[in-house]
């Protein structure tokens, strides 16, 4: 007879504890511990092994041949750019993503792309059927792909023996559970057990595995943040789901770098690849000027690309202004906002200020604060700014501009965008200069430098 107890696992790191307590004493996260039961069958001590039992010896990193790891070279280029090259033998991905992102679409489009390599796609929350009918629509359907739709990790990998995958997507993980464990499936326990099994999988037949997860309102991948520490990469799909766009980052990359991003667009037969996002984000038709909006050079990753950047100044209706913001970090625009006052004399403690990054992107970029600070005082003084102007530049306390990280890509973009003129930090160019560019490159050293070129 199983032995049943419980235990208290913290949904964000995965911390177990005999009693709830308040605070995870690993993570100092509070209220995230969940009351679990953990059987302790006998003779069964699957979940005590290590993740990658071997009998290993210690060897001389000298003596290791470093061969370069074998990679999958996957069909979408957004996403082979994002995994640094492909998907590598072996390793274990896990892709996240809020409900309905289209993370079954992205991971689906791909691996229908894909000739002579026999994959399996374990199913747990949609039907064959349902799943066929999605492949006809997003791509051809070979005879490569193989359809499972189950959720007991043993009859799963009792299936992966007969169809030996040189690929393996399970989609989700937090649909899968093992039954060694009595916790619900998506628990902490189960979440974790069934990783751990699918990473020896991984490792020791060599077969790429990607999991996919949901991730919760905090942004925490579902539960187990635990995942984040038991996989070699881990891809995050977000955007807004009432726009098309969807950036995929790589969150973690064991074999490669995590600052590439990739764009996609979602259209009626699946994901399109966006190789130009600029335009993409610049393209409304904008024939009247209108005040209150700036465009800055961002940077995701090594990519620049061009963002419009709304903001609203009006005289607060009660009390306490609102400030309120979509896209950009609340305490940033603060902060931006009490330089303004203080350092340029600027009355704004009275006003609501409302700013928002157009078609729904997250910006984190500091050298976007030079957009932002002209879109607001565009719209405080309900001037319009100079057509085909761009900027980019971090404002410091001070009310400084100070330098953004590869100016020059930024500068180079705006050219071929068509831009006229570039606002810059003074001497972020170095070597270079005006003669080695067509766009005006006009740098600024102060917040009040930059408006009198504006609003002279
Ligand atoms: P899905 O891949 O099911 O999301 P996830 O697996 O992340 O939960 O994608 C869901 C959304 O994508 C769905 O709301 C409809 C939309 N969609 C399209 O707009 N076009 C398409 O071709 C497909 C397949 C989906
Ligand atoms: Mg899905």
């Amino acid at each position: 007879m199983a032995k049943t107890k419980t235990a208290y696992f913290c949904n964000s790191c995965g911390y177990e504890s005999p009693k709830w307590v308040g605070r995870c004493p690993g993570c100092g996260e509070w209220n995230t511990m969940v009351e679990e039961t953990v059987s302790v069958a006998k003779g069964s001590s699957k979940s005590k092994r290590g993740l990658l039992d071997s009998d290993a010896r210690p060897l001389a990193l000298s003596a290791i041949e470093a061969l370069e790891e074998p990679r999958v070279h996957m069909p979408s280029e957004e996403l082979n750019r994002v995994l640094g090259g492909g998907l590598v033998a072996g390793s274990l991905t896990l892709l996240g993503g809020e409900p309905g992102i289209g993370k079954s679409t992205l991971l689906l489009q791909n691996i229908l792309s894909i000739r002579g390599k026999k994959i399996l796609y374990i199913s747990g929350e949609e039907s064959a059927t349902q799943l066929k009918l999605r492949a006809d629509r997003i791509g051809k359907v070979a005879d490569n792909t193989f359809i499972l739709c189950e959720t007991d990790l043993d009859r799963i990998f009792a299936q992966i023996k007969n169809v030996a995958p040189a690929m393996l997507v399970v989609d989700s993980i937090q649909t899968i559970y093992s039954p060694d464990i009595e916790s619900a499936p998506g628990s902490v326990s189960q979440v974790r057990e069934c990783a751990a099994r699918l990473l020896r999988y991984a490792k020791q037949s060599g077969v790429p595995v990607i999991l996919v997860g949901h991730i919760n309102k905090d942004g925490a991948i579902a539960g187990p943040k635990v995942l984040e520490h038991i996989v070699d990469t881990v891809l995050q799909f977000e955007g807004d789901r009432q726009y098309l766009y969807r950036l995929l980052r790589a969150i973690k990359n064991r074999f490669g770098s995590t600052s590439e991003i990739g764009i996609y667009e979602m259209a009626d037969r699946g994901l399109r690849e966006v190789k130009n996002p600029s335009e993409m984000l610049l393209s409304q038709n904008r024939e009247e000027e209108m005040s209150g909006i700036a465009i800055g050079v961002t940077m995701e990753g090594v990519r620049p690309f061009l963002v419009e950047v709304q903001a609203l100044v009006s005289s607060a209706a009660y009390g306490t202004p609102q400030r309120s913001v979509t896209g950009f970090d609340q305490r940033r625009l603060n902060m931006l906002l009490a330089v303004l006052e203080k350092r340029a004399r600027f009355k704004l403690a009275q006003k609501d200020v409302f700013l928002n990054i157009a078609g729904g992107l997250k910006v984190a970029d500091p050298a976007l604060d030079m957009a932002v600070v002209a879109a607001i005082m565009s719209s405080n003084f309900d001037v319009t700014l100079p057509p085909r102007v761009v900027m980019a530049g971090e404002v410091g306390l001070s009310g400084e501009i100070r330098t953004a990280a590869r100016i020059d890509r930024r500068v180079a973009e705006a050219q071929k965008l068509g831009f006229e003129t570039i606002f810059i930090p003074k001497g972020n160019l170095k070597g270079a200069g005006q003669s080695d560019f067509d766009i005006r490159i006009v740098e600024v050293s102060k917040v009040d430098e930059l408006f009198r070129h504006l609003f002279a």
